[in-house]
């Protein structure tokens, strides 16, 4: 069966991964992304897609999206939050804009994408929710607060989501992906070893394979499969749950 997806933040990264995982599903992705073009351009490569101008922290975005979408396609299957950015500073220097952008992004964003697409969920008593956190949704590191409170934060407004719809057919799940072979983790790895007095090398090993058993970045699409699993009829009684895809932490 064909769904309608929705994954934000598809332009590149995870995102790209997850939407072409979909569209192998034989599923219709809409690619929800800020920086257009490049939405445009990665619905192009994937094929069974649409780039669309979204930004998950501005309500009238999200609702003139989904707007646009249901005009597009009629409906709205399963929304993968997933859009999101890194920000490093040590707590006491944390500029309050970027405190806001990364809590907007990562954790309003969510709620917004999800609050406007359950009562289409709703009516047809059917729908998939996943958001994407991360094993610093579980645990911290230092210089990540924003990015931390936010894939902590998300956990909450995933449970209690999935609570609320448990009787309309609709699950709600969270993925916590370790690190991730991305533009994400590329940018942070200079700060981290600024921040640090280390080399990029240290960084790399202190802040992000220190942790994981198997001392590796995950490719993309290894995050990818668990989420077409966690929106299919399969795993329809999975919901609430917190599913780590780390290599071992
Ligand atoms: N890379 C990792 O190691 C890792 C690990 C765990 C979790 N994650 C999470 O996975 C998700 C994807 O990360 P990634 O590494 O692919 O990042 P990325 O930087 O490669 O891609 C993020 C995408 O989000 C989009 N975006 C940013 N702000 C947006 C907004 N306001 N509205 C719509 N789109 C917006 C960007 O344009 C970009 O296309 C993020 O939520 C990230 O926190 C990543």
């Amino acid at each position: 069966m064909s769904r309608i997806v929705v994954v934000t933040g598809a332009a590149q990264g995870i995102g790209f991964a997850i939407a072409k995982a979909f569209v192998a599903n034989g599923d219709f992705v809409a690619v929800g992304d800020l920086n257009f073009e490049a939405a445009e351009a990665a619905a192009s490569i994937l094929g069974n897609a649409k780039g669309y101008k979204l930004d998950v922290t501005n309500e009238d975005s999200v609702v003139e999206f989904y707007k646009n979408l249901l005009s597009d396609k009629g409906t709205v299957d399963v929304v993968v939050n997933n859009a999101g950015l890194q920000f490093i500073s040590s707590v006491e220097d944390f500029p309050i804009e970027k405190w806001n952008l990364l809590i907007n992004v990562m954790l309003t964003g969510p709620f917004l994408m999800s609050k406007h697409a359950l009562p289409e969920m709703k009516k047809k008593k059917w729908g998939r929710i996943i958001h994407i956190s991360s094993a610093h949704g579980k645990m911290p590191d230092a210089y990540k607060s924003a990015y931390c409170a936010a894939k902590y934060g998300i956990l909450g407004l995933s449970a209690v989501t999935a609570l609320e719809t448990a009787k309309d057919g609709i699950t709600v799940n969270s993925v916590l992906p370790g690190p991730v072979r991305t533009d994400l983790i590329e940018k942070q790895l200079p700060k981290l070893a600024e921040r640090d007095g280390s080399t990029v090398e240290e960084a790399m090993n202190h802040h992000i394979l220190g942790k994981q058993w198997m001392k590796r970045l995950l490719e993309p699409e290894e995050i990818a499969d668990s989420i077409v699993f966690l929106a299919s009829d399969k795993a329809a009684a999975i919901t609430g749950e917190e599913l780590m895809v780390t290599g071992g932490m």
